[in-house]
């Protein structure tokens, strides 16, 4: 069953999750208003401390005694990271990302606005991930200059993540040293590709003759199984600090996933098989093969913890 939550920061800072449902009479507490470290609903006033346990009753008067059950579910174990919050109704079985390029300083951040949209969180992890459709689906941003063919890859597994990286030559038509003549058309570029299940994705690309590097954050949210929320940032270490040079980077970002989801929102089964024998596989899958394993694995480690 999806759950709600409501996340709110008292006054020292800490942020409290509870599920979104007063206990009363199910009214979302996410309307409701914080007082200092206390929430109130927005229906009937009721208050719940910092445990969840509710401490005041308006309709009862003051000095009542109030319903034991009166009490929200939580709180539930939270963090930040990286501008992000993350909450754990049962133990994480999987570590937080950490995005290198975040606490580097040589980079500005560009977030996208969260998206929300028909589409599965298995099926666009694996697209993330995927090196071979550049050329047919990004035919309106960068596919035009992308091989169709991909090379050899190294992954390394480790735990419930992987990363995989891949050096090729590719034409670098955004290089004004092209057109300048000082550096030729084709040049060697470098991804790494970084996974954390379940939904964490990161890509690194390094042009390795013109300089510079350029990451994209991706993280998924699975509402159901046919519903995700998107969050996306980039990070660049090549804009000299204009402003409306990242706003244009994160533009293109957008139309790139966009193209994306033109085609992962018309699945007719928005699932990710996860028995690796039901789908051909060929060997730029690499990456995706290790995504349905891991899945599988946390999957099975999850099972058993029930
Ligand atoms: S529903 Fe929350 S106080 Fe009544
Ligand atoms: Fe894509």
């Amino acid at each position: 069953m999806q759950e709600r939550f409501v996340v709110y920061r008292s006054p020292d800072g800490e942020l409290r999750v509870f599920y979104d449902r007063c206990p009363h009479r199910f009214a979302p507490l996410s309307l409701g208003k914080c007082e200092g470290e206390s929430l109130r609903c927005a229906y009937h006033g009721w208050v719940f401390d910092q445990d969840g346990k509710c401490v005041e009753i308006p309709s009862l008067g003051p000095d009542a005694t109030l319903p034991p059950r009166a009490e929200l579910r939580g709180p539930f174990a939270v963090a930040e990271s990286h501008g992000m919050v993350f909450v754990a109704p049962e133990s994480p079985l999987t570590p937080l990302p950490s995005l290198g390029a975040d606490d580097d300083s040589a980079f500005v951040r560009g977030d996208l606005e969260p998206i929300t949209t028909r589409a599965n969180a298995g099926l666009l992890a694996d697209n993330f991930l995927d090196m071979a459709h550049f050329a047919f689906i990004h035919t309106g941003t960068f596919g035009a200059g992308e091989a169709t063919e991909v090379g050899n890859y190294s992954l390394e597994r480790e735990g419930y993540a992987f990363t995989a990286v891949y050096e090729h030559d590719f034409a670098n038509r955004e290089d004004p040293g092209v057109a300048e003549g000082i550096r030729p058309l084709v040049q060697r570029r470098r991804l790494t590709y970084r996974y954390v299940a379940p939904y964490h994705l990161e890509l690194a690309l390094n042009f390795l003759d013109s300089g510079g590097t350029n990451v994209i954050g991706f993280f998924l949210v699975p509402l159901d199984n046919e519903t995700v929320t998107i969050y996306s940032s980039i990070w660049r270490d090549d804009l000299e600090g204009s402003e409306e040079r990242l706003r244009d980077a994160v533009d293109f970002e957008v139309a790139v996933v966009n193209e994306d989801l033109a085609l992962q929102s018309r699945y007719h089964d928005l699932a990710l098989p996860l028995d690796i024998t039901c789908e051909v596989h060929v060997k730029a899958d690499k990456t995706t093969v290790e995504l349905r394993r891991i899945l599988r694995d946390l999957l099975d480690a999850a099972n058993q913890d029930v």
